[in-house]
């Protein structure tokens, strides 16, 4: 058997502690596999007095990662601190520049800075794996690396962040309101104490930007992805959604148009049919569409630290065979520069909620708002607040919601339409717009 692989681990939190935990209980069957040891011998962490639930007394422990990286005796530095900037960066690119191979979890990292830790990556022979960076336990990475490199693939979509997946289940399932929902989530640890990143949207974006440059051969642009949240959902939409056959889900989605790539992330309705529309709670799942596989799903655990250190470790098990792949799927070099698709030119269906002011007319205002703008509508609802112990009683100032669903249009008519709408005095609150994803 040859020479053991030295492994370093910077960051002994919830992923580090589970690598540690998993190397000693199937080190083993790795060796066998591979025919190679992979054997932790350096750590790092702030604090050393820390109970972490593993015994570290048999590791050369360093309080700053950086160090380690410059002087440990390893071959492979695993970063699992986080963050795009400070001890992550600054102790992978020391590793690299000393040729030692890198394996990290870190996709705001990799959505900053991947195209430079590649090109560092390749002039020092190293390997830069990062599996556990995007969907946690799903080896979306590894399957667009490795077995869908001859696809051309047209879209790449998924569900990327279990918190917001937990929150919209549960909205629909137990029809409570966001909020509620979010600090349920925050008390039982499914979402952080601030939990803004993921609300927001920008975690899936970190993710999505490296998923667009594994999938279509592009440099990684992550300022270039539209981002849109979860906050704005309500059951009502949550509601209605399920009346016309959808369920709402915040997508990343990444798209090949015929003026560039699209990335957007924004919560989205998708058909009930769908594989993706049925993947609940803290799940993820990745979609991708390659021209001679066809569609293929990907569903797993988005994280916790044992299906992130499932990653992890794989990506070590890679090594220790001797796999080398191009950081980014090709040389950095050959990577293309990353043509921006113009969100205002997306298209595709919408949902709008409008609140309606019950007024004579208001109807036919939105109805020729809509078809002067050429957008053509599949359908509307007006749904009465309904109070079945009150009879129904015609206010002209209050506002009635009403459901629009349009056919395929572009997101500049939709955006005007409903700039003019709001000017008419006919609706009483902001319009709700939720795009729908066309899928099999
Ligand atoms: N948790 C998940 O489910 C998950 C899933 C996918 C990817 N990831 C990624 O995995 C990485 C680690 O996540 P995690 O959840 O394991 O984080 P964590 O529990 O917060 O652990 C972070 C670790 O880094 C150490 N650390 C932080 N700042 C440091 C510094 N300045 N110098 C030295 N050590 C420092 C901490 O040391 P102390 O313990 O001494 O404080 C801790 O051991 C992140 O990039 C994250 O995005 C996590």
């Amino acid at each position: 058997m040859a020479d053991a692989l030295k492994v370093g681990i910077a960051g002994l939190g919830t992923v580090g502690a589970a690598v540690v935990r998993l190397l000693s209980k199937h080190g083993g069957q790795i060796a066998t596999k591979t025919g190679r040891a992979v054997t932790v011998t350096a750590v790092s962490a702030r604090d050393r007095t820390r109970d972490r639930g593993i015994d570290v007394s048999a590791f050369e422990w360093f309080t700053d990662p950086v160090e380690m990286a410059r002087t440990a005796d390893i071959d492979i530095f695993v970063e699992l601190i986080g963050g795009d900037n400070g001890p992550a960066e600054e102790s992978v690119r020391a590793a690299l520049s000393r040729g030692i191979h890198v394996v990290t979890a870190n996709k705001a990292l990799l959505a900053r800075h991947g195209v430079e830790l590649a090109v560092l990556a390749e002039a020092n022979n190293a390997c830069l794996n990062y599996e556990a960076a995007v969907a946690g336990g799903i080896p979306i990475v590894k399957t667009l690396r490795e077995s869908m490199a001859s696809n051309e693939i047209s879209r790449i979509y998924g569900i990327l962040n279990g918190t917001c997946n937990y929150i919209l289940t549960r909205m629909e399932a137990e029809g409570i309101s966001f909020q509620d929902c979010l600090s349920d989530a925050q008390r039982l640890g499914y979402a952080e104490a601030d939990p803004t990143f993921d609300i927001e949207g920008n975690d899936t974006a970190h993710k999505l930007a490296i998923l667009t440059s594994l999938a279509f051969g592009t440099e990684i642009s992550s300022d270039d992805i539209y981002v849109e949240g979860i906050t704005s959902i309500t059951t009502a939409d949550i509601q209605a959604a399920d009346e016309l056959g959808f369920r709402i889900k915040l997508l990343g989605v990444a798209q090949r148009t015929d003026t560039g790539i699209e990335q957007r992330v924004h919560p989205t309705m998708v058909p009930k049919s769908s594989a993706i529309a049925r993947i609940d709670g803290v799940l993820n799942a990745v979609a991708v569409d390659g021209d001679f596989v066809g569609e293929i799903v990907l569903v797993g655990p988005g994280a916790g630290g044992n299906a992130t250190a499932s990653s992890v470790v794989a990506d070590l098990t890679d090594i220790a065979r001797g796999d080398e792949t191009p950081v980014l799927g090709m040389p950095a070099a050959e990577l293309n520069s990353y043509q921006r698709a113009r969100m205002r030119l997306h298209e595709g269906g919408y949902y709008i909620r409008l609140s309606v002011y019950d007024r004579p007319g208001a109807f036919a205002e939105i109805a020729r708002c809509m078809g002067e703008a050429g957008i053509s509508l599949e359908s509307i609802v007006q749904k009465r607040h309904a109070n079945k112990d009150v009879p129904v009683k015609f206010d002209a100032d209050m506002p009635q919601p009403v459901i629009l669903i349009t056919y395929e249009t572009t997101e500049v008519a939709i955006k005007e339409a409903l700039d003019v709408i709001m000017s008419k005095g006919v609706v009483s609150e902001q319009p709700q717009m939720i795009r729908i994803e066309k899928l099999n």
